[in-house]
């Protein structure tokens, strides 16, 4: 167990198999089972979450987040591999676990819409054994700092979904955990909602030193709000890294040069660490070079190789510039191409990388 992680993977893996069966057949009168296909949902995933962290798990739809997060809030079994929060094993402790961890899952309808949202957070109170007058107190503090005081006794069914959202996560923390799980959050709401809730979510990591879990498709969320980013796909994670450490690893790596005419690209394929190379659709001849090594003395040499290329070519050459990459271009890469660039901290587990 890493030391003072609130959230620890290790090592989990969780495939389904979906299955279905046929009404019975006429002439046989047997029934067929079918055994649809299997899925792995999770493949062998570690990572821990600090207290005060926002730890952000990027993935396309059917990647594994939910599965993910259901896993650490003990709603879903894994094969193999533990999970732990607060050092307490989920699978042995789970009783004990559930009063530290608060999750809104992904477009469930966790609030009783008949009740008013401080009802409803007076009821979720009582069943985790929030009670009396620390429990009313609470209620009243949550709606406020959430935004929602002028709501609080109107009938959930009468207010908007990202009301509705925002009463989810005052329902999650009406325990006061010290774990926050938050499935795709701002998913569907609009700009204001989106803005109000990432703002909370700061707030109660930063100042409360809650540990969050923020799942999410959208990358703007993610580079925004998040510390360090995961991302998962096909249930593996392909990446693990602060979210400052995931831009600069690429940006580094690829190199723009505007020449005054185009060089044959086989002149530069054998210098070690030199990633792809190809023209850019533009008027004048822009070469862009990415350089795969991974160490910085590498990529020095690599690019002082490139550039006596270019003065043997008796080329012109009229700028260099890093391409800065976003989150959403990293995304797309790690998550469409083969890759096989290793993104995850100290190999393949990114359970110290904090
Ligand atoms: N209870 C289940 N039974 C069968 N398959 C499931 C179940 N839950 C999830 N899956 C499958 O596991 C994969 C990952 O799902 P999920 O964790 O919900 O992905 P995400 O949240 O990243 O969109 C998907 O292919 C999904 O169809
Ligand atoms: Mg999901």
């Amino acid at each position: 167990m890493t030391d003072s992680a609130l959230v620890e993977l290790k090592g989990v893996s969780k495939r389904f198999s979906t299955s279905h069966i046929l009404p019975v057949d006429e002439e046989t009168r047997k029934r067929h089972f079918f055994k649809k296909r299997e899925v792995c949902a999770a493949d062998d995933i570690s990572f821990a979450i600090a207290p005060g962290e926002i730890f952000g798990l990027l993935g396309p739809n059917g990647a594994g987040k939910t599965t993910t997060v259901k896993m650490i809030s003990g709603l879903v079994r894994p094969d193999t591999g533990e999970a732990f929060v607060k050092g307490m094993s989920v699978e042995r402790k789970r009783r004990q676990i559930l009063r530290h961890v608060g999750v809104v899952l992904e477009g469930t309808r966790t609030s009783l819409w008949p009740l008013t949202p401080f009802e409803n957070l007076v009821y979720y109170g009582m069943l985790k054994d929030v009670r009396g007058p620390i429990l009313k107190e609470r209620a009243h503090d949550l709606l406020d700092f959430i935004g929602l005081q002028d709501k609080k006794n109107v009938q959930v069914r009468r207010l908007s979904r990202g009301q509705k959202q925002k009463l989810a996560i005052c329902i999650a923390l009406i325990a006061d955990p010290h774990v926050l799980l938050l499935d795709e959050p701002t998913t569907g709401l609009d700009v204001q909602s989106s803005r109000a809730i990432k703002d909370k979510v700061m707030e109660m990591t930063r100042e409360q030193g809650r540990g969050v879990l923020v799942t999410t498709h959208d990358m703007h969320v993610a580079q925004e709000l998040c510390d360090r980013i995961a991302i998962i796909n096909h249930g593996k994670l392909v990446a693990c890294r602060r979210t400052e450490s995931l831009l600069e690893y690429f940006s580094e790596q690829i190199f723009v040069f505007r020449l005054d005419k185009p060089v044959d690209t086989e002149l530069f394929s054998a210098i070690p660490g030199i990633g792809k190379v190809e023209y850019e659709k533009t008027d004048e001849p822009s070469l862009l070079i990415q350089l795969a090594g991974e160490s910085e003395e590498l990529r020095s040499e690599a690019l002082y190789k490139i550039v006596r290329i270019f003065e043997e070519q008796r080329c012109l050459l009229r700028s260099i510039s890093q391409r800065k990459q976003n989150l959403e271009s990293i995304f797309l890469r790690l998550t469409t191409d083969n890759t096989d660039i290793d993104m995850t901290e100290k190999g393949n587990t990114c359970l110290s990388s904090w």
